[in-house]
C-alpha cells in the first residue's frame, strides 16, 4: 500500500480537513439544563458547577432572553421546590416551581421547553419515587408521574422527560397526556439511564441525594448494554417520541448501538459530572477547556446522538459564532 496510500494528504490544508470533516456540531442541537429555585431571591452559583446557577423564578425572563439571545433553540428545565414531602406534591402542584417557570419562559420567548419529569427533587427522602414498605413503589410513583405530566404539559411544556427509571413510565404518561387532552406534548424518555457518580452535583444542586439507600433499585447498573437496548426497546413501544442515554461520554457504546439499532431520534446528556470533570481540569491548567468541550460534545454525535443536553450549551453557541 505504502506510499500509495498516504492519509496525511488529506489533512495539510485546512479547507480540505473541513471538506472531510464527518461531525460538525451545531447550535440547534444542543439543549440547555436550567435549574429554577423557589427558596433564593437571588441566582446562586452552584459551588461544584462554577458557572452553572440555582436561578429564582424572578429571574427566568433574564436566563431565558440571554440564552434565546446566544441562539440556544430548546431548554431543560428542573426546579427546586420551596417545600419537599413523602409524595413530591411540589411536582405535580399547579403551583409548581417548574410550571411557573415554564409559563414565564412561554410569555417572553418560543423557546423549546422541555420539562424533566421526576419526584426526587421534590421529595424529603430524595427518590424517585412514593415509598411504601422502604421501598420505592413502582405502579404507585406510574400515577404521581402521570398526575405530573398533565401538570407540566399544561402549563406550556412542549416536551416531558420522565428520568425516574420506573418500569411503564412512558406508557402511563402518554396515556394520560392523550386523556387529557394533550396529544401533541411529546415525550424524551430517560432511557437507558445508569446510576451515575457523575450525577454528584447535580444533586448537590436540587438537593436530591438520597437520605437512605441509593438509586440501584430502579437505575441501571453500569455493566449492561444488552439491558440498555430493551429498556429503549420497552419506551419506544410505550410511545417515547426521542430515546434518551444518560450520562455521555462513558456510555458511548450504548450511543452508537442504539443508534444502529432504533430509528427513533436519540439524545445524549452531558451530565453534571461531566461538565464539573472539564471545569476542574481547565481551572488547574491541565486541559484546555474550549477544545475538551467541542471535543467530548463532537463525539457524542460522532457516535449516533441527534441531539446533546449539556451545561455548556452557552458557551459552545458562542464559540460557534465566533
Ligand atoms: C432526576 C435527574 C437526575 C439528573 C437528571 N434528572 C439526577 C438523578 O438521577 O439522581 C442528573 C443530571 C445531571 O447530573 O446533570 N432523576
Amino acid at each position: 500500500m505504502f506510499p500509495d496510500t498516504r492519509m496525511r494528504r488529506i489533512r495539510r490544508n485546512p479547507a480540505l480537513r473541513s471538506l472531510v470533516r464527518e461531525t460538525s456540531l451545531q447550535k440547534d442541537k444542543l439543549i440547555l439544563p436550567l435549574f429554577f429555585d423557589e427558596t433564593i431571591d437571588r441566582r446562586r452559583e452552584i459551588p461544584s458547577m462554577p458557572g452553572i446557577y440555582n436561578n429564582p423564578l424572578s429571574d427566568v425572563e433574564s436566563v431565558i432572553s440571554r440564552a434565546a439571545g446566544e441562539g440556544i433553540g430548546s431548554v431543560l428545565l428542573f426546579g427546586v421546590p420551596g417545600k419537599k414531602d413523602g409524595v413530591g406534591s411540589g411536582a405535580y402542584a399547579d403551583d409548581g416551581v417548574v410550571q411557573k417557570a415554564i409559563k414565564r419562559t412561554k410569555d417572553v420567548s418560543d423557546v423549546l421547553v422541555i420539562a424533566d419529569l421526576c419526584l426526587c427533587e421534590y421529595t424529603d427522602h430524595g427518590h424517585c419515587g412514593c415509598i411504601s414498605h422502604g421501598d420505592v413503589d413502582n405502579d404507585a410513583t406510574l400515577e404521581l408521574y402521570a398526575e405530573t405530566a398533565v401538570s407540566l404539559a399544561s402549563a406550556g411544556a412542549d416536551v416531558v422527560a420522565p428520568s425516574g427509571m420506573m418500569d411503564g413510565q412512558v406508557a402511563a404518561i402518554r396515556r394520560a397526556l392523550d386523556d387529557a387532552g394533550l396529544k401533541d406534548t411529546a415525550i424524551m424518555a430517560y432511557s437507558a439511564k445508569y446510576k451515575s457518580s457523575f450525577y454528584g452535583p447535580f444533586r448537590d444542586a436540587v438537593h436530591s441525594a438520597p437520605s437512605k439507600g441509593d438509586r440501584s433499585g430502579y437505575q441501571m447498573q453500569w455493566g449492561n448494554r444488552r439491558e440498555a437496548m430493551q429498556e429503549m426497546f420497552l419506551d419506544m413501544e410505550e410511545g417515547a417520541d426521542i430515546l434518551m442515554v444518560k450520562p455521555a461520554m462513558p456510555y458511548l457504546d450504548i450511543i452508537r448501538e442504539a443508534r444502529d439499532r432504533f430509528d427513533l431520534p436519540i439524545a445524549a446528556y452531558q451530565v453534571s459530572g461531566e461538565y464539573s470533570m472539564i471545569k476542574a481540569a481547565a481551572a488547574n491548567g491541565w486541559l484546555n477547556e474550549n477544545d475538551a468541550v467541542m471535543e467530548s460534545l463532537t463525539s457524542l454525535f460522532r457516535s449516533g446522538a441527534d441531539m446533546a443536553i449539556t451545561y455548556f450549551a452557552e458557551s459552545v453557541a458562542k464559540e460557534l459564532d465566533r
